[in-house]
């Protein structure tokens, strides 16, 4: 019978998780923007990231949570609301350099340590790859 066919052959497995789900959805990917922007605010080694934003980093801690949900295969609101908008190209008026870059890179590294989530291997990935994204915006 074909139904039965079809059921046989269908995978055992479930479908691969997207890297949103494996990170923890947004309630992590905000406790990681929010670890990373007070690192920012409080910690002197990143005064000169800290010096190039606005004094309110309230727009940010909901703007880059919603921007990583639907970049990490999650809810795509933040590119609903920002449709085409690139990241990369959007930050070119902003004067980017290899240490600004680095602090950008170090302060989400050690926001992903500390919130810790459970998947490592999804967030090293993302430690990793955001690293490379920041460090590709220097233009020094
Ligand atoms: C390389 C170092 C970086 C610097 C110096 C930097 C700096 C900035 C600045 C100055 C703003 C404007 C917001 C404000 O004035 O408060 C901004 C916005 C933003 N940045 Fe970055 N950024 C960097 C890297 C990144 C990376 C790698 C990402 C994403 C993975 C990112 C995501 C965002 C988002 C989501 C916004 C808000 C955009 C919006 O919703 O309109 N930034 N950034």
């Amino acid at each position: 019978m074909i139904l039965a066919t079809q059921a046989a052959e269908a995978p055992a497995t479930a479908p691969a998780a997207s890297p949103y789900e494996r990170i923890g959805g947004i309630a992590v990917l905000r406790q990681i923007a929010d670890r990373f922007y007070d690192l920012m605010d409080q910690d002197p080694a990143y005064r000169a990231l800290r010096a190039m934003h606005a004094p309110d980093l309230a727009p940010m801690r909901e703007s880059l949570p919603n921007f990583l949900a639907g970049w990490a295969g999650g809810p795509r609101q933040w590119f609903e609301a920002n449709p085409g908008k690139c990241m990369m190209s959007m930050h070119k008026p902003f004067p980017i350099t290899r240490k600004t870059a680095n602090q950008w890179a170090d302060a989400m590294a050690c926001a992903i340590a500390d919130v810790a989530p459970a998947d490592t291997e999804i967030a090293t990935a993302l430690s990793d790859v955001l690293a490379q994204m920041a460090r590709g915006m220097a233009r020094d």
